[in-house]
């Protein structure tokens, strides 16, 4: 039995077991007020003198914060209840009496205080909520890329090869030699649609990202479809259904967990397709006409990226960024081989990129040729151009990054509540 089955009125009348945390308690008179977390809701239980005797009100009166119990009554309609029902309570037992000292119990707490103790912090509401919306987000990922007929074949973590840039590596010892924590799970996927046709992979990506802001993580979760014969279009639509879907079934399923959050849905009601696309080049006109100094070439940072994402009510696409900014994958413009055939999804709201994804190089040569360009020490990436050997076909891919999803959804300040545990350059504890 749980509270949200009471709440859904299925109980009334009934007696009923539950089990759970003590939230809050007050007392007026011969009346305990008990409020009750049990993972699917609170539920406010009362405890009455008369009724249960001297020695289950005495037990009830030292419970503390956060105290686990479980307690027997029965459920009675109370329109004076804070949901409408309340449980008349019989017994009581404590299953653990917690500290008296509960470190979270005032209302206001500075936010290093708040992530220090995280692992408490997790059991409020509103973070409870924005826990609950993270996970329809990842389930709505995978239900979409599921029914569209893709196959997940996950990517390793310990990698030889960098993927999104040299300056964002983890190193880690690997048993005399070294390997590099994963950047993208996207070189691995590229192997995988040769056996499947669209695959995708989901898990934790890290980058050493030195830079402090709202919306960077060292470790994050990422989803990685990847198609074959996919043309760049092709990968654009795919993108602007599979975000719609996502917004569409976290509104449909978490609708309470959005009031908790005060989260206005108007805004995220309009998402859906088609998204507009703008050039890089575009986008550079549009900034330096708003009074940013940004030239061609440059890129987009975030003041750039939120400016660019509040001229346009839905997601809006920025494509083809100069080649040379971008990673070393990425298939060049036909028409014009300075830009790259990439695109960055921006969020609505001004929160700005979410999506980063593109065509990949399929000739061998003009890989060959990016991997010296860029540096890159060929041996590690042997695996990587015997996909261009052995039936290389035009292929397409992205990105989905769950946290900057998260944060949008929510329309949260910062990426860092969207996590369970959240690490960055200055965080590595609980
Ligand atoms: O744009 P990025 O770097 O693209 C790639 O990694 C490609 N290899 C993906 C692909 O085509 N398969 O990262 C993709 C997304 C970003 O759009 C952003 O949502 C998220 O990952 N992301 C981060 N999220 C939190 N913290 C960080 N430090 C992030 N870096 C990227
Ligand atoms: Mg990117």
């Amino acid at each position: 039995m749980s509270v949200r089955d009471i709440l859904e009125g299925r109980l009334t009348e009934k007696e009923v077991e539950l089990r759970g945390w003590l939230v809050t308690k007050r007392s007026s008179g011969g009346v305990q007020f008990l409020m009750i977390r049990d993972g699917t809701g609170r539920l406010q239980c009362t405890v009455h003198k008369d009724e249960v005797g001297e020695k289950i009100f005495q037990k009830t009166d030292k419970l503390t914060q956060e105290s686990s119990l479980t307690l027997k009554g029965i459920v009675k309609v109370d329109k004076r209840a804070p949901d409408g029902y309340e449980v008349k309570v019989r017994d009581l037992q404590v299953i653990q009496l917690a500290a008296q000292d509960y470190p979270l119990s005032k209302k206001e707490h500075g936010i290093d205080f708040l992530m220090d103790w995280r692992h408490l912090w997790i059991r409020s509401s509103r973070q409870a909520a924005i826990l609950k919306i993270r996970a329809e987000v990842i389930k709505a990922c995978r239900d979409f890329l599921d029914e569209e007929d893709f196959t997940l074949t996950d990517s390793p973590i310990f990698t030889p090869s960098i993927v999104e840039g040299a300056a964002t590596l983890f190193e880690t010892p690997y048993f005399g030699d070294k390997a590099f924590l994963t950047q993208s799970g996207q070189l691995y996927v590229e192997a995988t649609i040769a056996a499947f046709g669209k695959v995708y992979c989901f898990g934790p990506t890290f980058r050493a990202e030195r830079s402090k802001t709202p919306r960077h993580l060292t470790e994050f979760w990422m989803v990685e479809p990847e198609m074959a014969f996919f043309s760049f279009e092709d990968n654009l639509r795919l993108q602007e259904e599979m975000v719609s879907y996502i917004v569409k079934k976290t509104l449909e399923k978490r609708s309470k967990d959005f009031e908790v959050l005060k989260r206005d849905i108007k805004p995220l009601k309009k998402v859906e397709p088609p998204f507009d696309r703008i050039s890089y080049t575009e986008a550079i006109e549009i900034l330096q006409k708003n009074g940013y100094s940004i030239e061609w070439g440059e890129d987009l940072g975030l003041p750039h990226e939120r400016t660019i994402s509040l001229k346009f009510e839905k997601p809006v696409f920025v494509h083809r960024y100069p080649a040379r900014t971008r990673a070393f994958y990425m298939q060049p413009d036909p028409v014009d081989s300075k830009v790259a055939l990439c695109a960055d999804l921006m969020a609505p709201e001004g929160y700005g990129e979410i999506i980063g994804g593109s065509e990949r190089i399929h000739d061998l040569k003009l890989l060959e040729q990016r991997i010296e360009e860029f540096g890159l020490p060929r041996k590690a990436y042997e695996w990587y151009l015997d996909l261009r050997r052995y039936g290389s076909v035009p292929h397409s891919g992205f990105g989905l990054g769950i946290e900057r999803v998260v944060t949008w959804i929510c329309k949260l300040k910062h990426i860092r509540e969207t996590i369970p545990f959240p690490r960055t350059m200055t965080r590595i504890y609980p």
